[in-house]
């Protein structure tokens, strides 16, 4: 039997024919590519309602129209979370395309500014703090009037780290840091909008997921600072991404020997923000093919 095909008697038995998200209103922050943008295929494929974004509009744009044009519903928004008046913008846009609802928030935008620590600036570390910390802070705080409801309806933030966040990794105290502080916002949300509201905040942390991020950096994939500085990511050559795309070799630390999709890790973040999970709160869900067990 085909994997839709199974999907499809799952919900029916679940008695979610129209979708495990159907006409709920989602936000995902940087889902103009890479996890993001296949986390918002999968949830319209759901029946939810997406909010597109990302720093670069054109990319939010063009998922946004893919998903209308498969039949789903989405809008596009340029917003630099980094940006108060960006995030202001964002959370106007969502409750008018959702009719005055907002269920889900997946904090997801974010990027990789390596350095040892000797070499790492304060705007290296700011910035990794803005981007993983200040800015999902920033838009849970915005969508308070949408989640601190009792309206009967779900209402779900997932918020996206790092097994840099929990276990550390070399060359990225920075990233390690703020990967790290999100579990902890995440728990504080679970634990003050729970018991009155029954909002459900979970962190998924992810191992090595196929995307730009962990893509050869000789590549050439940037992220355009607002200030105009342009910060370089993806993995040298001749570290872990190499391996898999050129050898096709099992990379030993990982029990399933193998990198993730993107599709992949979407997958377990629809899980999460699924019915599915009604009793699953406040949690870290690591998504590694089993590294670091
Ligand atoms: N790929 C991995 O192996 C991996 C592992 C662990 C955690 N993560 C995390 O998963 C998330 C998604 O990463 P990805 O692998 O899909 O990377 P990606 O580079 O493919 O996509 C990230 C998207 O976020 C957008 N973005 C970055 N900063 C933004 C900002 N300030 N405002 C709005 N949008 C912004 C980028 O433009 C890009 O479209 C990130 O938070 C990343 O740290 C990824």
């Amino acid at each position: 039997m085909s994997y839709s095909k199974r999907i499809e008697q799952v919900k029916n038995h679940l008695n979610y024919p129209k979708g495990l998200l159907a006409g709920q209103v989602a936000i995902i922050t940087g889902s103009g590519q890479g996890i993001g943008a296949e986390t918002a295929r999968l949830f319209a494929n759901e029946g939810a309602k997406v909010v597109v974004n990302d720093l670069d509009g054109k990319k939010a744009e063009d998922v946004a129209q893919q998903i209308n044009e498969s039949g789903g519903e989405a809008i596009g928004v340029k917003c630099d979370m980094m940006s108060d008046a960006d995030i202001n913008n964002l959370v106007k846009k969502a409750a008018e395309f959702g009719n005055g609802k907002i269920h889900i928030i997946v904090n997801n935008a974010g990027f990789t500014w390596d350095a040892v620590i000797h070499k790492t600036t304060d705007k290296m570390w700011d910035t990794m703090i803005a981007v993983h910390c200040t800015a999902p802070f920033k838009l849970i705080r915005g969508c308070a009037p949408y989640f601190r409801v009792r309206d009967g309806e779900p209402r779900v933030i997932i918020n996206i780290s790092s097994t840099s966040g929990i276990h550390g990794n070399a060359g990225q105290a920075n990233y390690a840091l703020a990967k790290a502080g999100v579990t902890g916002l995440t728990k504080a949300v679970a634990k003050e909008w729970g018991p009155q509201f029954g909002v459900r905040a979970n962190t998924v942390a992810f191992g090595y997921i196929l995307t730009r991020l962990t893509a050869a950096k000789e590549l050439g994939g940037a992220v355009q600072l607002a200030d105009g500085s342009k910060i370089a990511i993806g993995i040298p050559k001749g570290q872990g991404a190499k391996k898999n795309e050129e050898g096709n070799k099992p990379i030993p630390d990982i029990p399933l020997g193998r990198p993730g999709t993107a599709t992949e890790a979407a997958s377990s973040i629809l899980a999460v923000a699924s019915p599915l999970f009604s009793y699953v709160n406040g949690q870290t869900i690591m998504v590694t093919g089993g590294r670091n067990m």
